[in-house]
């Protein structure tokens, strides 16, 4: 697992953006967050897309995640907010631009739905993600199990209270959710997580340093080759072994 702490969310961004660019040049197929912590990231990429420096034009993109009940059009189902802060954007095709189906009649086909569109896609090359204050990737709750597919599940009440501040209410937080399994994030190319601010510094410190277990699933990472972590100092603050990525990062192999 490779750590990058920067000092502020926005060189987070931008060490995401440095990050992620090389994987859209080669036509990536592209693993997407939303929630709040991505956000900065996409603003950073937008800005590369109108400054010239990168085109979307040969990726496709998957969400990691959707709310059962919410249709596409409404404001905080995840196909309308990605649209809205990234894909609207860029020059990506918007048939390209995937998410599970929230409004199926049968959820759990449509979970099946979703995995096997990844897998036809030939997979996700570079997956972003953010994590819950309680160590969650994608919507997989403390509890499940590493290798689980696309599946439907239940929000814990920590995410919808967390979640509640995107809604009128936390009545209105759907409780219910699709997402991307813990077993497909670890089949992605590359996962690139980020974290920013103080509230995040316990899953941080849980994914990145505490044991492999399903009561933190984003420690799942720790099974994956290809990690790239990359934290704001608040972030960070809960890391015992800070000195080695610091000297690590200052020390890149030079070839
Ligand atoms: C969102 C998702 C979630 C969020 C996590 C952190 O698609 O899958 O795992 O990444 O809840 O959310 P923020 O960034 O809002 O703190």
């Amino acid at each position: 697992m490779h750590i990058i702490i920067r000092p502020t969310a926005d060189e987070v961004a931008v060490a995401a953006a440095d990050i992620v660019v090389p994987h859209i040049r080669r036509g990536a197929t592209l693993g997407l967050a939303t929630g709040s912590t991505p956000v900065a990231t996409y603003q950073e990429l937008i800005r590369r897309h109108d400054a010239g420096e990168v085109s979307f034009a040969d990726c496709r993109a998957f969400l990691l995640d959707e709310y059962i009940g919410l249709a596409p059009e409404h404001e905080q189902s995840y196909h309308h907010t990605i649209r809205h802060e990234f894909t609207a954007h860029i020059d990506i095709d918007d048939a390209l631009v995937a998410s599970p189906d929230g409004m199926a009649a049968d959820p759990h086909a449509a979970a099946d739905t979703y995995e096997h569109a990844i897998v036809n896609a030939g997979g996700i090359g570079v997956q972003l993600l953010g994590v819950g204050t309680n160590g969650h990737i994608g919507f997989n709750e403390p509890g499940t199990a590493l290798t689980m597919p696309t599946h439907v599940t239940t929000l814990h009440p920590q995410t919808i209270a967390d979640n509640a501040r995107f809604f009128d209410t936390a009545e209105d937080v759907p409780v219910h959710v699709l997402t991307q399994g813990l077993g497909t994030i670890r089949r992605a190319g590359h996962l690139v997580l980020l974290a920013t601010g103080q509230h995040k510094a316990a899953a941080v410190a849980c994914l990145a340093e505490g044991p492999l277990t399903t009561m933190c699933p984003a420690s799942v990472l720790q099974l994956h080759n290809n990690v790239t972590v990359i934290v704001d100092e608040a972030a960070a603050s809960g890391l015992k072994n800070l000195e080695y990525y610091r000297f690590a990062e200052a020390n890149p192999l030079k070839v």
